[in-house]
């Protein structure tokens, strides 16, 4: 467990096992590196203050600081520090000075003044996130060594209780993405639906969220033909999460959804060797639901929030469902499965239908949901669809806000009847292409007039080369759009 804390004495004061100093382009000294010495080091060393640009230097007797070392990461142009920059930076260089132990940072004195909560949340997320490691599995760890504490050093003159807030927004918006992170990266053979369930309970006593789960008795007789349809030929049977976080007493709920689908073999219509390697992270949708959930608990906004996670595992077997097959889907509506390979939108068809009964403000989804989006997007960005513009561009604006790239895609009426299928309401698979589009049509025919919108992450959900802020694997996106857009709300 790392131990988060705010200073505001003098950088040279501070004992911790490195303090990062930031320098700016110029170049010119940031925050605390007059103070702790290094001026002449700095000018010696030829520092440019470019970004990626770093100097350790360790402490030897004599030096006027009580850290062990000090850390000059360049930053660019003073001017055009942000939090997201800093977080990107401070990602960056966590995996190398963990070892240290503690570290202690002037970055956040980078932004002005009254951006500094902003930065301070930025940078405790920075650290914690690009310190993640994923070594469970592992007999030895290396030279591993976890993160024990994190200081923010603030100015004497900044506004401290806000400074202290943001710093525990951003340890419970990394921690929550760390635990998201950890879910997706678990095998599929440790996390059946079962499992991932028990994992939701667990959290939800932990923060206090009302939470239900739904075995396949309970599925049968609320009619989720989708959900059972898809872990039909599992031998591991399926379940839907129900958690519901209360804030604002009766007030209308924002309802959330994710695809949880523990793994995704493509069920008969089945993928190849390469293509399945990675489908442990088709639950990664989920996982982000239940991360969010975990986080808006510990920060209690004054709003509802209610999610209604569907999870499934896609196996091909003698029972799976065939492609032919129609299935019934909460509320009643029919689909014609033609490939079931394409299964995220049929559990999530369920999902929608009953978070539409429960006629809340708005609904989220997020789904690991087509190859399309990844080809259109690439792999950092988060496709964006829905049938309400206000909501997609304020989803989008709290995406950009903390570093999560959205980008709207449209819901083009034409390609509405893409989906049109000869036996039943809709069939689950379009044209060859406008993939990620015509499995937001499936979508957008279990909403109803709910504003809702569809984040489709089969990109940035899981990535296959190391991020500024994550090792190869899962990433956690979007968590932290999830959770500011919430906050957003409650203000
Ligand atoms: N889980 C996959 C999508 C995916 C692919 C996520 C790669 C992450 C990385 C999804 O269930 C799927 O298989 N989609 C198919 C749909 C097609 C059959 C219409 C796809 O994208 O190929
Ligand atoms: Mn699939
Ligand atoms: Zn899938």
């Amino acid at each position: 467990m790392t131990t988060f804390s705010y200073a505001s004495e003098p950088a040279e004061k501070i004992r911790a096992g490195v303090l990062v100093l930031p320098v700016f382009e110029g170049p010119v000294p940031g925050p605390g590196v007059k103070e702790v010495g290094l001026e002449t080091a700095f000018r010696d060393a030829k520092l440019s203050g470019k970004k990626k640009e770093t100097l350790l230097v360790v402490r030897r007797d004599g030096d006027r600081f009580a850290a062990g070392a000090v850390l000059l990461v360049g930053m660019g142009p003073r001017d055009d520090v942000t939090p997201n920059g800093l977080r990107r930076a401070l990602g960056k260089i966590a995996p190398s000075i963990a070892r240290f132990g503690s570290v202690a940072t002037t970055l956040p004195q980078a932004v002005p003044a009254r951006a500094l909560p902003a930065a301070a949340q930025a940078a405790v997320e920075g650290l914690v996130l690009g310190a993640y490691r994923f070594d469970r599995y592992k007999t030895s760890n290396g030279n591993g060594k976890p993160l024990v504490r994190v200081t923010v050093i603030g100015s004497a003159r900044a506004d401290a209780r806000a400074a202290r807030e943001a710093i525990r927004r951003g340890q419970v918006v990394a921690e929550a993405v760390c635990w998201a992170r950890d879910l997706v990266n678990t095998p599929a053979g440790d996390l059946p639906p079962a499992q991932i369930a028990r994992e939701a309970q667990k959290m939800a006593r932990q923060v206090g969220l009302r939470c239900k789960v739904w075995g396949k008795p309970e599925l049968e007789r609320g009619a989720f033909g989708g959900i059972l349809g898809v872990g039909v030929g599992s031998v591991n049977p399926p379940r839907l999460i129900e958690l519901w976080y209360r804030g604002a007493g009766t007030a209308t709920p924002i309802a959330l959804t994710g695809k949880g689908i523990s793994f995704d073999s493509g069920g008969l219509s089945i993928k190849d060797g390469k293509g399945m390697e990675t489908m442990k992270c088709d639950m990664g949708g989920a996982a982000s639901i239940l991360a969010t959930m975990r986080a808006i608990a510990l920060l209690k906004p004054k709003i509802n929030v209610i999610a209604a996670i569907p999870s499934s595992e896609n196996m091909p077997s003698g029972s799976a469902t065939k492609p032919g097959d129609v299935l019934r889907h909460r509320g009643g509506k029919t689909s014609e499965v033609l490939n079931t390979d394409a299964e995220g939108r049929l559990v999530l068809a369920d999902a929608l239908a009953y978070l539409a009964e429960k006629k809340p403000k708005a609904i989220i989804d997020t789904a690991t949901l087509t190859g399309a989006c990844m080809i259109a997007l690439g792999d950092q960005i988060t496709g964006a669809m829905g049938n309400d513009d206000a909501l997609i561009r304020d989803v989008v604006a709290a995406g950009e806000a903390v570093g999560e790239t959205m980008w709207q895609l449209p819901l083009f009426d034409d390609y509405r009847r893409l989906i049109d299928s000869n036996v039943a309401d809709v069939k689950n698979i379009g044209d060859r292409y406008g993939g990620a589009i015509t499995a937001a049509w499936f979508l957008a025919e279990f909403v109803g007039d709910t504003p809702w919108v569809h984040l489709d992450i089969a990109g940035p959900a899981f990535s296959e080369k190391k991020g500024d802020l994550a090792p190869k694997g899962a990433t956690g996106v979007p968590v932290r759009t999830l959770v500011r857009y919430l906050l957003d709300q409650a203000s």
